[in-house]
């Protein structure tokens, strides 16, 4: 990837500069935007004012509802590089020796509302996006290593319990406490919290992890854990308690004004990538639970292994469209990297995707930040708001006669009847359960896709009945093409040879 790439990314839906008379947003001149029409001078504004219609409905739909946790972050764009050769453990092509992949980064609040301070106590946000050759990758973080919870059934009511009261609208220290002391669990994640790293001094100045264990998986299908590390190389600086208060009542914007000024000055912030790889044979015995988000794996078992740093040297063009709209899911992954066992994780990997179908709207994928930079296969279609579609003779289902095989991705591959290792999930998990499958029904002794029609077709329908249901088919098949025709017979000939031969006959007519 080339440095035009990423500002391609930035690019993409910026109009020219604007020139000439403004116009509506359909495209026609508009007579003023200053004084609208009122019958007389004196009289009042008429429906025939379709500016003024049209600017005050639009603006009654300008926002779309905040993040529920997250809802206060900033962002930049940059670029991934990769200085190590880390192909031994993951075949991730974003991963590979020397490549360079366009990103961006939200870094946010946990509790506070859009327009909170981004100084008062809390977990900060650290999610990175890299669009890569085999679709956009999230890392969707946090600045500290580790989380309050380790069953995701808690998630909703920690969130509310760092929100606000249900009955006055407040903020209450008791609720914080009463579920944290609740939830022994919680006691690693509080205790970092009220560090003085609670209070990071910017966003520049404060390390990123993936939190969660991961897997990667290399060009053999070996499979390892890993845990991303990323490692702010302006230091570590934080607030105290005091200067954090007193920064949230000067400038609520403070960490997203220093991100977006050292941008603009030239002075732009890396990070270190990093990380741990352990052994999927390792996982079984090592002294904690890999795959409890509350822990993290000692430094001195599974060293920091160095893979590159990434660099955030633009600032978006647009906060809404680039920053609000950014839709980023830990269920975005890309091959040679996976899931785990982590059962926060996977509720993760459910949860923001159906969250941005609410809040953006079911074809968010098409918004310029969301598009991947590779070529989109889908067989998802229309919904509110679609941009893109299929060229015209690509099917909208499948599988189907189109050479596209089971699906544009697992192409012949009959997984109808075989059981197959779901490995592009992740792989190896045996030991903690059974492995991931995408299996069939179990088959019992009469199963079989023919015999209940056959024993309708043959017991159950009369002559008259029979005859109806051919006629019905050979109906039903007007214009199908030749190929389709054939298989059409063939299908009911595996019920009955008596029944295709009068489908044929009836066709033919
Ligand atoms: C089961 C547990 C969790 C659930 C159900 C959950 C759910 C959510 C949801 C629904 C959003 C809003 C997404 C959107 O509207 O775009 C969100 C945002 C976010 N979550 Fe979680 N979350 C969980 C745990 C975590 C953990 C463990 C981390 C970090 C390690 C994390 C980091 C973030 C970040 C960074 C954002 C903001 C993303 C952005 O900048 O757009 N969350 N979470």
């Amino acid at each position: 990837m080339t440095d035009s790439q990423a500002d391609k990314i930035l690019d993409k839906g910026q109009r020219p500069k604007g020139e000439g008379n403004t116009t509506r947003a359909s495209g026609q001149p508009i007579a003023s935007e200053n004084t609208s029409v009122t019958v007389g001078q004196q009289g009042p504004v008429v429906l025939d004012d379709l500016q003024l219609i049209s600017k005050l409905a639009h603006f009654n739909r300008e926002r779309v509802p905040e993040r529920n946790p997250h809802a206060k972050g900033h962002g930049a764009f940059g670029e991934l590089h990769i200085t190590e050769d880390v192909s031994g453990y993951t075949k991730a092509k974003l991963f590979q020796p020397g490549t360079v992949t366009p990103m961006m980064g939200r870094f946010s609040t946990v509790a506070g509302e859009k327009g909170s301070p981004d100084t008062w106590r809390d977990v900060h946000g650290f999610a990175l996006r890299f669009f890569t050759e085999d679709g956009n990758y999230d890392i969707v973080g946090n600045n500290t290593p580790v989380f309050f919870i380790r069953d995701a059934i808690k998630f909703p009511d920690f969130i509310h319990s760092q929100k606000r009261m249900g009955q006055n609208g407040l903020r209450d220290a008791d609720i914080q406490w009463d579920f944290w002391t609740r939830n022994p669990e919680t006691t690693h994640q509080v205790a970092y919290l009220m560090t003085d790293r609670g209070t990071p001094k910017t966003t520049r100045h404060q390390d990123g992890f993936g939190s969660h264990t991961f897997q990667w998986v290399n060009a053999e299908g070996d499979a390892f854990w890993v845990k991303y590390h990323f490692k702010t190389r302006q230091g570590w600086d934080t607030f105290t308690d005091a200067e954090a208060e007193e920064m949230a009542g000067k400038n609520a914007d403070y960490h997203r004004e220093d991100l977006f000024n050292a941008i603009e000055d030239g002075d732009f912030p890396v990070w270190d990538v990093k990380v741990q790889i352990m052994p999927v044979a390792e996982a079984e015995d090592y002294r904690f639970n890999p795959f409890d988000l509350t822990k993290v794996w000692s430094q001195k078992d599974y060293p920091l292994i160095p893979v590159g740093y990434f660099v955030l040297n633009r600032n978006p063009r647009n906060f809404f469209a680039q920053i609000e709209q950014v839709a980023l899911d830990p269920g975005n992954i890309v091959p040679g990297v996976g899931l785990s066992p982590d059962r926060m994780l996977q509720a993760r990997a459910f949860a923001y995707a159906d969250a941005q179908r609410h809040r953006i709207g079911p074809n968010y994928h098409q918004l310029p930040v969301n598009q991947p930079v590779n070529q989109v296969n889908t067989y998802e279609h229309e919904g509110p708001m679609q941009y893109f579609f299929n060229d015209p003779e690509d099917p909208v289902y499948s599988p189907n006669r189109h050479a596209k095989g089971g699906g544009y991705l697992d192409g012949d591959v009959n997984v109808r009847e075989e059981t197959h290792l779901a490995d592009d999930v992740y792989q190896g998990a045996k030991t903690h359960g059974q492995d991931l499958v995408r299996a069939p029904y179990v088959k019992h002794s009469e199963d079989d896709d023919y015999v209940q029609a056959q024993n309708l077709y043959n017991d159950v329908l009369n002559d008259e009945e029979r005859e109806h249901m051919a006629a019905n088919i050979a109906g039903a098949m007007e214009g199908v093409s030749a190929e389709t025709e054939e298989r059409v017979y063939a299908y009911w000939g595996k019920v009955s040879e008596k029944l295709e031969k009068r489908v044929r006959e009836l066709f033919a007519k």
